[in-house]
C-alpha cells in the first residue's frame, strides 16, 4: 500500500526520494509524487503510473534540493490520477504533505476548511492535512503540524515540508508505521524500514502520538510537545538480498529460496531461542491460545490451532484479525493471543494485536520484520528468517510461520511435559529434514507443474480439495492462484463437498487434491470418487501411496517422503508454483497482482 520517503542532508534530494520510492514499489501503488524544497520555495511532481513516469517527468524540471518528501500512493479516496496523488499543498503552495492511512473524519473537516474558503483541488482525505497544518500555520511548521494533527481521527503517517525551513521535514505517526534513519550523509524518512536499510546507520520506529523534526544533523522526537529519548531499533538480518539477481520474478525467487529460508529460521531457533527467560514468562500456564491473522498468514495459523491442539494438548482458536477484532473476544489473564504477520505491519492484525495488549493479556507474534509495530507491540517476538519477501503473494514467509508454528507447539508440549526430551529432539530432527524436502520440490518444479499450469491457464475455475491438515493448506493453495493468476479458485474441505460444493464439478473440472495424512487417506478418496464421478479431472498431490489410485486420478505431483505430520510444510510449494507458473502462462504480473498491495495498512 501507500509509501513514504523523505530526506534531508548533504546530498542531492532527488535521486534518493526517487530510489527510495523505488523501494518501495513493491508495496503496490497507482501514482507517485515529490516535493522538493528548492529557490525559496516548493517544487511538487506527481504522477498517476509507476515511479518511471515520475521519474521521467522530474527530469526536466533542473532544480537542485538537499529536502525533500515522496509518496507512492493506493487509492482509496478519489481514483488514481495526477491530482489525487500526494503530495498535496496547502492554499499557499508553500506548505505540502505526503499521508498513509485513512482520516475517518475528513468529510467533516473538508466542510469546514471549505465553508472558511479553502478550494480543493483532489478527492483525497489527505488534502485536508495539508489545508489544516495551512491554517495552523504562524510561522512555526512543527507547531501547525501538530495542532492540525489535533483535529484528525483515524491512522496517518505523515510527512511535511514548508518553503520557509528548506531544510526541515516534519513527521508524525499514530496507528501508521514511520522510520527515521540516521546517517553521515543526512536524515532519513521512509514508511518501512526496507527503503532505509542501505543508506540509514541507525533506525527509529515511531510510536503512535509521536512527531519529529528532520534536519540534516539528526532528528528530535516529541511527545505531546514534550522531547522524546529513542532507542534504535534492531538491525535485523534480513534486508540485504532483496534485488532480483537475475530470477525471472521476484515470486518464484522467494519460492526458490523456501528450503534456505526455513534452514535459516531452523537454525536460529536451535540456538535456544525458545529457552529463553522471556519465552518461559510469555508461554508459563497458558490455557488457551488466540491465533489471529490475514490472508495467507491466517491460512498458517489455521494449521498453527491443529498444531498447538494436537501436539501441545492447549485449546486454540484461530480468527481472522478483520473479525476478531470485533468479535468481543472472551480473553482472560490466562489467555495467549498469538499474531502471524509477515510485514508486522497489517493494520487489522495491529489493531487486534493493541486491543489484547489493552485487555492486559499476554501476547507474541511470529513475524518477519523484528523491528516492525507488532514486534513493538507483543511481549514476545518469534522471528522467521525469511529474507525480505518483495512479491505480493507471499510465499517463503509462510513455510517460515509454519515452522515457527511447529517449533511453537513442540516446545509447549515439552515445556508441559506432554513430550518427553528425547522425542522433542527426534521431531526437532525431523523438521531439520524439511529444508531437504523442499528442495526436492523446487529443483523438479519446471518438469512437473509447468505443463499443468499450460493446461489448467484458459479454465474458467480451479478447486483445490483436502481434509485435516491438507484442508489448510488447499485453503492457501487456493488464494495463491486467484490473487496471482486471476482464475476462480475455491478450497474445499473433503467432507464438505456433498453439502454444496459438488454442484459446481463439470466435465473437466480441475480439481487439485491434497493427500498427505494416512489416516484420513480413505475419507479423501471417497470424496474424490463423488467429484470423479461428475467428471472432475482430478490432479493429487502426496505421497507416491496416498495417490497411488489409478480410478482416481488423472495427473499426479508426487511429494518427497515427510512424516504425514510435517507434510504441510512442504506440500504447500507446488500450489505456490502452480499459481505462479499459470499466472505466468496467462501473461499476468505474479510480483505486482492487480488491485493488491504488499501491505495492508488501512482497515
Ligand atoms: C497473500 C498475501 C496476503 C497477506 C496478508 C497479511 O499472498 O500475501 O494475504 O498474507 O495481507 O499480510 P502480513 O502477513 O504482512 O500481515
Amino acid at each position: 500500500m501507500c509509501g513514504i520517503i523523505g530526506y534531508t542532508g548533504r546530498s542531492e534530494s532527488l535521486p534518493v526520494l526517487i530510489d527510495g520510492l523505488k523501494a518501495l514499489e513493491y508495496r503496490g501503488y497507482d501514482s507517485a509524487g515529490v516535493a522538493a524544497a528548492a529557490d525559496g520555495g516548493l517544487v511538487v511532481v506527481k504522477k498517476k503510473g509507476r515511479v518511471a513516469e515520475l521519474e521521467k517527468a522530474v527530469a526536466p524540471r533542473g532544480f537542485f534540493s538537499r529536502c525533500g518528501i515522496g509518496h507512492t500512493r493506493w487509492a482509496t479516496h478519489g481514483e488514481p490520477s495526477d491530482e489525487n496523488s500526494h503530495p498535496h499543498c496547502g492554499g499557499s503552495g508553500r506548505i505540502t504533505v505526503v499521508h498513509n492511512g485513512i482520516i475517518e473524519n475528513y468529510l467533516a473537516l473538508k466542510r469546514e476548511l471549505a465553508d472558511g474558503g479553502v478550494k480543493f483541488r483532489s478527492e483525497t482525505d489527505t488534502e485536508v492535512i495539508a489545508h489544516l497544518v495551512q491554517k495552523y500555520y504562524e510561522g512555526d511548521i512543527h507547531k501547525a503540524v501538530t495542532a492540525a494533527l489535533g483535529r484528525l481521527r483515524g491512522s496517518y503517517a505523515v510527512a511535511a515540508l514548508c518553503a520557509d525551513f528548506s531544510d526541515t521535514v516534519i513527521a508524525a505517526s499514530y496507528h501508521s508505521p514511520l522510520i527515521v534513519g540516521l546517517s553521515s550523509d543526512g536524515t532519513y524518512l521512509a514508511s518501512d524500514t526496507s527503503a532505509l536499510c542501505d543508506r540509514a546507520d541507525v533506525l527509529y520506529r515511531m510510536s503512535d502520538g509521536e512527531t519529529a523534526i528532520l534536519r540534516p544533523t539528526g532528528a528530535e522526537f516529541y511527545l505531546d510537545g514534550k522531547p522524546v529519548v529513542k532507542k534504535a531499533i534492531e538491525r535485523s538480518w534480513q534486508y540485504g538480498g532483496a534485488g532480483l539477481g537475475g530470477a525471472e520474478s521476484f515470486m518464484l525467487k522467494e519460492i526458490n529460496e523456501i528450503p534456505r529460508a526455513l534452514k535459516k529460521t531452523a537454525d536460529y531457533y536451535d540456538g535456544g531461542f525458545f529457552d529463553s527467560e522471556r519465552a518461559a514468562k510469555t508461554f508459563a500456564g497458558v490455557r488457551k491460545i488466540f491465533i489471529t491473522g490475514c490472508g495467507t498468514a491466517y491460512h498458517a495459523g489455521m494449521t498453527g490451532r491443529a498444531l498447538i491442539e494436537r501436539i501441545a494438548r492447549i485449546p486454540a482458536e484461530t480468527d481472522l484479525a478483520s473479525e476478531f477484532r470485533y468479535r468481543k473476544p472472551l480473553l482472560r489473564r490466562d489467555s495467549l493471543c498469538l499474531f502471524i504477520s509477515q510485514s508486522g505491519e497489517t493494520a487489522d492484525t495491529l489493531a487486534v494485536a493493541r486491543l489484547s495488549a489493552g485487555a492486559g493479556v499476554r501476547t507474541a507474534c511470529i513475524t518477519n520484520v523484528p523491528g516492525s509495530a507488532l514486534a513493538a507491540l507483543c511481549d514476545f517476538t518469534i522471528p522467521t528468517l525469511a529474507g525480505a519477501e518483495i512479491a505480493v503473494a507471499s510465499t517463503k514467509a509462510y513455510n517460515c510461520q509454519l515452522l515457527a508454528l511447529y517449533r511453537l507447539a513442540f516446545h509447549l508440549a515439552y515445556m508441559r511435559k506432554r513430550l518427553s526430551k528425547s522425542f522433542y529432539k527426534e521431531n526437532l530432527s525431523v523438521l531439520s529434514r524439511i529444508p531437504s524436502a523442499a528442495s526436492a520440490i523446487t529443483e523438479n518444479a519446471y518438469r512437473d507443474i509447468l505443463p499443468l499450469a499450460e493446461k489448467y491457464k484458459n479454465g474458467r475455475d480451479i478447486y483445490f480439495l483436502g481434509r485435516g491438515l491438507d484442508y489448510y493448506t488447499a485453503l492457501e493453495g487456493s488464494l495463491k492462484v486467484k490473487e496471482i493468476s486471476y482464475i476462480h479458485c475455491e478450497a474445499f474441505a473433503a467432507g464438505e463437498l456433498k453439502h454444496g460444493a459438488l454442484a459446481l464439478i463439470e466435465r473437466g473440472t480441475p480439481v487439485i487434491a491434497l493427500l498427505t495424512q494416512g489416516e484420513l487417506k480413505e475419507k479423501t478418496l471417497n470424496s474424490l470418487a463423488e467429484a470423479k464421478a461428475r467428471g472432475a479431472e482430478i490432479i493429487g498431490v502426496g505421497k507416491t501411496e496416498y495417490i497411488a489410485d489409478a480410478g482416481v486420478f488423472d495427473g499426479r505431483l508426487t511429494l518427497p517422503d515427510t512424516p504425514d505430520l510435517f507434510a504441510p510444510l512442504v506440500s504447500v510449494i507446488p500450489a505456490q508454483l502452480l499459481a505462479y507458473y499459470t499466472a505466468r502462462a496467462r501473461g499476468c504480473d505474479a510480483d505486482k497482482p492487480r488491485n493488491l498491495a504488499k501491505s495492508v495498512t488501512v482497515e
